[in-house]
Order: C-alpha cells, then sequence, then structure tokens
C-alpha cells in the first residue's frame, strides 16, 4: 500500500489535496498521469455500455437537485447514515462497525453510537437559511430516474432500455480511509436498466457477470475477484437484492461496484411524492399483449472511478529483483512494473533517443515525438541512460517504447519495445502510426514489424 501510494505522488498519479497547507484529509488530486488514467477508465466504461450493448444511452445531469429528491430517495433519512460513536475522552467520532468498546486513539469510554447522516448539506443563493439547503448528490443516478420521462419521450425508446452516466458524487463519510478507498468526492459510473419486473432477476444476473468480465477484461486477475451477496440487514435502504463485486486489496476484500436490484424503490417513490405517474406504458404492445401499465424495475451497476483505478494499480504493480533481461545490464535496484491494460495506461508511447549527446539523433527523435504526439499520449524523454529510461516508462506502465537509434538516421526507422514482452520489433518511420495504432488495438506485436529480439 505504502509503495502504491508513494509511487503514485512520486510520478504524478494523485497528489493529496491542498498540501502546502499541510493537506486537507480525504481529498485528493489526480496529476498528469492519474487524469489521463482516469479519462481512459471513464471511457472505456462508457463504450462498453453505449456501444458494446443495446439500447443504452447516456446522461449528464446536475451535482444540485431539489431536496425534495433526496426526501424521497430515502437518503436523508435513517437508511443512509452510518452509526457513529464518540469517545467521551477527546471526543473524536467514529465508525460504530469500525471498532471495539473503548476508543481506538485515546482508549477513552465510547457514548452510544448514534446516525449520522451521510448527505453533503449547502445552501442554494445568499441567504443562508432553511428554505435554502439543499445537498450534493450523493449517488448519480437520481439524476437519471428525474430524466426517465424525458429520455423515454425524446429518444423515443422502449423497455428495456439502460441509462448510463458518469459523475460527481458527494458523501460526509465520517472516517475516509486507505488512499483514495473512501473519499468524501468521488466519480460514480453507473448505469440503470429498466426492465419488466419479470424479467428483474433474469437481468440482474446478466449483469453481474457482464461487469466482472469488464474487470477480467481489463486485466485485473480472477484470484483477486470474488461477489459478495449482502445479507438483508446490511444491504443499501432501496436495494431489493445486492452483489459487492470486490477486490483484494492491500488492506482485505473490498466492494470496488454494487450491482443492485433496486426493483420499483425510486420511480414509485418519486411518483408518489411527485405526484407524477412515472409508471411505463407500451403503447405498441399488439393486440394480444396486455396493456399494462406498471413501475419498470431498475437494475443498476454502480462504480466509483477512484476505487477502480486503486483496484487497476495495485493489481499492476509489480517489483523485479535484479533487472528484467540480461540485454539490459542487471541492477542492484527493485525494478517497479506496472502491467496497466493498454487501454487504461496513462502513456501508450514513449520516445527515445539513444543517447542524448548527437544533436543529429536527438532532432530525429524529437521528429518522431512531433509525428505522433497528436495522435497518442507520448512521452519524450532524453535524460539518463537508455536502460534507465525504459525503467522509468516501465513503472509507469507505458505500453511501448520507441527508440530512435543510428541506423534510423540511414533507414529512416525505429525499434519498438513491448513493455510485457520486452520483444523488439523494427518499423519505418512512415508506417510508425499506423502500427501502433494496430497494437494498441491488441494485433500481434511481432507480427507488425521486424523482429529484432
Ligand atoms: N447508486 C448506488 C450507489 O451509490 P454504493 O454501493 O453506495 O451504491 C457505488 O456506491 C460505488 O461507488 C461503490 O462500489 C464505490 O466504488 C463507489 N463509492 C461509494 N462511496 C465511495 C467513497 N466514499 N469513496 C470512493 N468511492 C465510493
Amino acid at each position: 500500500m505504502e509503495k502504491i501510494v508513494s509511487l503514485c505522488k512520486r510520478r504524478g498519479f494523485i497528489y493529496p489535496s491542498s498540501e502546502i497547507y499541510g493537506g486537507f484529509s480525504s481529498s485528493y488530486d489526480f496529476g498528469p498521469l492519474g487524469v489521463e488514467m482516469k479519462n481512459n477508465i471513464k471511457k472505456v466504461w462508457w463504450e462498453e455500455m453505449t456501444k458494446n450493448h443495446e439500447n443504452i444511452v447516456g446522461l449528464d445531469a446536475a451535482i444540485l437537485m431539489s431536496p425534495k429528491v433526496w426526501q424521497a430517495s430515502g437518503h436523508l433519512a435513517a437508511g443512509f447514515a452510518d452509526e457513529l460513536a464518540e469517545c467521551k475522552n477527546c471526543h473524536k467520532r467514529f465508525r460504530a462497525d469500525e471498532i471495539g468498546k473503548r476508543c481506538p486513539e485515546c482508549g477513552g469510554e465510547l457514548m452510544e453510537p448514534r446516525k449520522f447522516n451521510l448527505m453533503m448539506k449547502t445552501f442554494i443563493g445568499p441567504i443562508e437559511d432553511k428554505a435554502a439547503v439543499t445537498y450534493l448528490r450523493a449517488e448519480t443516478c437520481q439524476g437519471i430516474y428525474m430524466n426517465f420521462e424525458n429520455v423515454l419521450n425524446s429518444m423515443r425508446l422502449k423497455i428495456p432500455l439502460g441509462i448510463c452516466q458518469i459523475g460527481k458524487a458527494f458523501r460526509n463519510e465520517i472516517t475516509p480511509k486507505d488512499f483514495v478507498y473512501r473519499i468524501r468526492e468521488f466519480e460514480q459510473m453507473e448505469m440503470q436498466w429498466f426492465c419488466h419486473p419479470k424479467d428483474a432477476e433474469k437481468y440482474f444476473d446478466f449483469w453481474l457477470n457482464e461487469r466482472i468480465n469488464w474487470y477480467l477484461k481489463l486485466g485485473i486477475k480472477k484470484e483477486n475477484l470474488r461477489i459478495f451477496e449482502v445479507p438483508e440487514k446490511e444491504r443499501a435502504h432501496y436495494a431489493k437484492r445486492q452483489i459487492d463485486i470486490q477486490y483484494k486489496f492491500p488492506f482485505g476484500w473490498k466492494e470496488i461496484e454494487g450491482v443492485h436490484n433496486r426493483g420499483d424503490w425510486d420511480l414509485s417513490n418519486h411518483s408518489k411524492h411527485s405526484g407524477k405517474d412515472l409508471r411505463y406504458f407500451d403503447p405498441s404492445a399488439g393486440s394480444g399483449q396486455a396493456k399494462e401499465k406498471y413501475f419498470p424495475h431498475i437494475i443498476e451497476t454502480s462504480v466509483g472511478v477512484e476505487r477502480s483505478l486503486f483496484a487497476f494499480l495495485c493489481d499492476a504493480y509489480q517489483e523485479i529483483k535484479g533487472g528484467r533481461t540480461k540485454t539490459t545490464k542487471p541492477t542492484k535496484e527493485v525494478e517497479i512494473l506496472l502491467k496497466l491494460d493498454k487501454k487504461i495506461a496513462p502513456i501508450k508511447v514513449a520516445v527515445l533517443p539513444l543517447v542524448r549527446n548527437k544533436p543529429e539523433l536527438v532532432k530525429k527523435a524529437k521528429e518522431v515525438y512531433q509525428l505522433l504526439k497528436p495522435h497518442f499520449i507520448c512521452q519524450y524523454d532524453e535524460l539518463g541512460s537508455i536502460g534507465r529510461r525504459y525503467r522509468r516508462q516501465d513503472e509507469i506502465g507505458t505500453p511501448l517504447a520507441v527508440t530512435v537509434d543510428f541506423e534510423s538516421l540511414k533507414k529512416n526507422d525505429v525499434t519498438i519495445r513491448d513493455r510485457d514482452s520486452l520483444k523488439q520489433i523494427r518499423v519505418e518511420i512512415p508506417k510508425l502510426k499506423e502500427v501502433i495504432q494496430k497494437i494498441l488495438e491488441d494485433e500481434e506485436f511481432l507480427k507488425l514489424g521486424k523482429i529484432i529480439r
């Protein structure tokens, strides 16, 4: 855990927030590599939902909504609260489910636990009175329910259908902890699948399976993933059924994604509170079919961007003692390899002149960098030995390194090194962009150029 946190800071993935003021607990800033990786995760998820599946459309609803939404959804009630125990001595507060009978800080006696609501309160407009209170959204999906009818009508869609959304959510967590695992401001990627009540269980199984496969496709090791059927008394207040997809983090098995059967909890409650009939009626149902009006049931898949990014980092992290190959000099240091899937690796291609004290090589390498830069996220590096520069790229998970050497000046070609196999191929510069594109799309590396080693 400490090694990953340190790598994140050292190499520009994740920084503590407001660091020059001593930090601000539970907030983190994503650095140049972190933001690329986050964007990649969101892109892969979005494409999975909107391209690889039928009948799913996107949405981007506002973070601020009427407080009536949260009244109706049950988030202002005791159901969306953690039990909190306060120490009589030091007055620090702890989640009751995470401690014993005494204060973990000073050993003092604890008061009876009380419920503590997790909604993040704010005021709208200049007067900070009761009428101005609203909340930052605690889950993005409520914006989807608010727009269920709008989407249905404007897009002329029929059930079953999905609406997906990516956006910020906020929770006043009592004990944010474990780096970016539990934070107060995070991003969610949520998909709400609206279906006929009789199909809900079938779709629950379908979506659970799809979501597990998504992680496996992106390289998460099977043995680090498991599911946990949440028993009734521990379920979220809206869930009829809940399965957590858990990842084996350095601090134990923990949820990264929830798959929920929310039944008609949301649409029926919003109908009741708003007075608007949100039941579905299929006007095209044939004469043989009963023309019924019903609340669609909702199967939800919900994952945090930061939490999944953290899991991808943990899963990809490897340490190799004494160097990775015989061709580069063995080192005394431990080498770090971040074996991220190509799709989510922040930098796709490193461009490296073999040495930096030959101006013609540097010039050529910079030309190659300019050629690739508009198409891929690239990094140019000329500092230090070539072996050291490869290691720097391995440490941040860059799948490909393009090296410009003396041959390049004569033959107008370069070497591409594959991060994982350490194999190298030789490719002519005019074909380089196309070849890199193919490698990133998972075509077989060794078939795309002349094999060097
Ligand atoms: N709409 C359903 C929902 O919000 P949840 O299980 O409370 O369900 C879903 O949250 C996912 O959002 C979690 O599996 C996790 O990945 C992410 N998440 C929730 N709270 C978080 C927090 N405090 N910090 C980081 N991620 C969080």
